[in-house]
């Protein structure tokens, strides 16, 4: 056992080498931004630099020096296979928020008809529903979460209860941006799809987090960005449309794709020139996650998130706002300290420890990312000094 212990210390020591991180800052903030691992950085420069250096032998005889025109099927397919859905079930997008609004803005509704949210929306997951509910009349109702929420039932009851005849849309996140809550999407999905309702999800934190079985959540649409838990360069997202609901979304940017009733991920990607270099990076991402195995990672990261959040109940004071039912929690915690703010305890880890979690505001604390370049050690220096600072030393 010792010697497993040992070797699983080693294999994630390494792991954390082939960061560029400053190996004297911890990062626990890749809830915002994921740090990028070496290879993934230098693929990018490597075709940044091509591009700068040698455009002039690109004579359009064989594959793009650009994104934006063409479908990058080869891509699609690795981030289907990770998501389990089909390559033209994907479209490729800038980040989470060009995947909601894509929806929001290109799904037909009119005036009266009901969209249900949550109370703790990220403006990524909420902000093209409150415009097309000022410019259509749709109504756009957002539902109170817990913080902490106890147990996924509490949600599905607030759900259920509340779809009527007039709801059209559930567009909820599968990981709470403000605490980490891991919410039923199969569930409420399965509910949803019972009364018609149509069904996009925000998941601009869960690929490269959590497992993501889009076939198994049964959504109708799904969101989400790489630059975070996957560790993608910073400009890569996607939009998973359901082959069978995907020819009810009107395109928002069109170019020469825009009514590809065929490929209906590639209709989607098509937004002009784009930044061929930042999608290699995706791809060498890609690779990297399935290298080190997908289930070994999401085993890691909440392994650390488990122990982070055992850990701060040692605390006098703490308030933990990240549910403590094992299931819906994994490498996102946020807590606070009575008497304190998020933006003292975010400036005293750095301070004190060179720790980088994110302040979440006044009440709310600090919210701690936990991946698989953090260690256990780390969560040790971050509740030596949290204790420090909750006995006023
Ligand atoms: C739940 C949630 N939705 C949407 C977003 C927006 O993501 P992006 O900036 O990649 O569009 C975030 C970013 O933190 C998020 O946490």
């Amino acid at each position: 056992m010792l010697e497993r212990e040992a070797e699983e210390k080693e294999f994630w020591k390494k792991v954390r080498a082939e960061f560029l991180l400053d190996p004297d800052q911890v990062f626990f903030n890749t809830g915002t931004l994921g740090a990028m691992p070496r290879r993934v950085f230098d693929r990018v420069v490597k075709h940044l630099r091509l591009t700068a250096e040698k455009i002039a032998e690109w004579d359009y005889y064989g594959a793009d020096w650009i994104f934006g025109y063409q479908p990058w099927t080869e891509i699609r397919e690795k981030v289907a296979r990770l998501l389990n859905c089909e390559a033209r079930e994907i479209a490729l997008t800038e980040n989470a928020t060009a995947g909601m609004n894509y929806i929001s803005n290109g799904l037909d509704l009119k005036a009266g008809d009901e969209v249900l949210g949550t109370d703790q929306e990220h403006p990524g997951g909420e902000s093209g529903w409150l415009l097309k509910a000022r410019r259509s009349g749709v109504v756009y109702r957002q539902l109170p979460l817990g913080k902490p929420i106890n147990s996924p039932q509490e949600v599905i009851e607030t759900f259920v209860k509340a779809m009527g005849p007039e709801t059209r849309v559930l567009a909820i996140p599968h990981i709470v941006t403000g605490s980490g809550a891991i919410l039923p999407v199969k569930e409420l999905c399965a509910e949803a799809r019972k009364r018609g309702i149509f069904t996009v999800i925000d998941g601009a934190q869960t690929v490269g987090q959590i497992k993501v079985d889009l076939k198994e959540l049964g959504c109708d649409a799904y969101y989400g960005s790489f630059h975070k838990w996957l560790c993608a360069p910073a400009g890569n997202g996607f939009l998973y449309l359901r082959q069978d609901r995907a020819g009810e979304i009107w395109t928002t940017l069109a170019s020469t794709q825009w009514n590809n009733q065929e490929d209906h991920g590639f209709r989607l990607s098509q937004r002009g020139t784009g930044n061929l270099s930042l999608l290699f990076g995706l791809d060498e991402a890609l690779d990297f996650h399935f290298e080190l195995g997908p289930e070994r990672v999401y085993a890691r990261i909440k392994a650390l998130g488990d122990y982070l959040r055992a850990r701060l109940r040692e605390i006098p004071g703490i308030k933990i706002f990240t549910p403590l039912h094992p299931d819906m929690a994994a490498g996102l915690t946020v807590y606070n300290i009575e008497g304190l703010t998020g933006n003292f305890i975010q400036d005293e880890l750095w301070k004190r420890g060179r720790l980088r979690p994110r302040s979440m505001g006044e009440i709310y604390g600090v919210r701690q990312s936990t991946h698989i370049y953090n260690s256990f050690e780390e969560i040790d220096r971050t509740v030596d000094i949290l204790k420090d600072l909750a006995s006023g030393r």
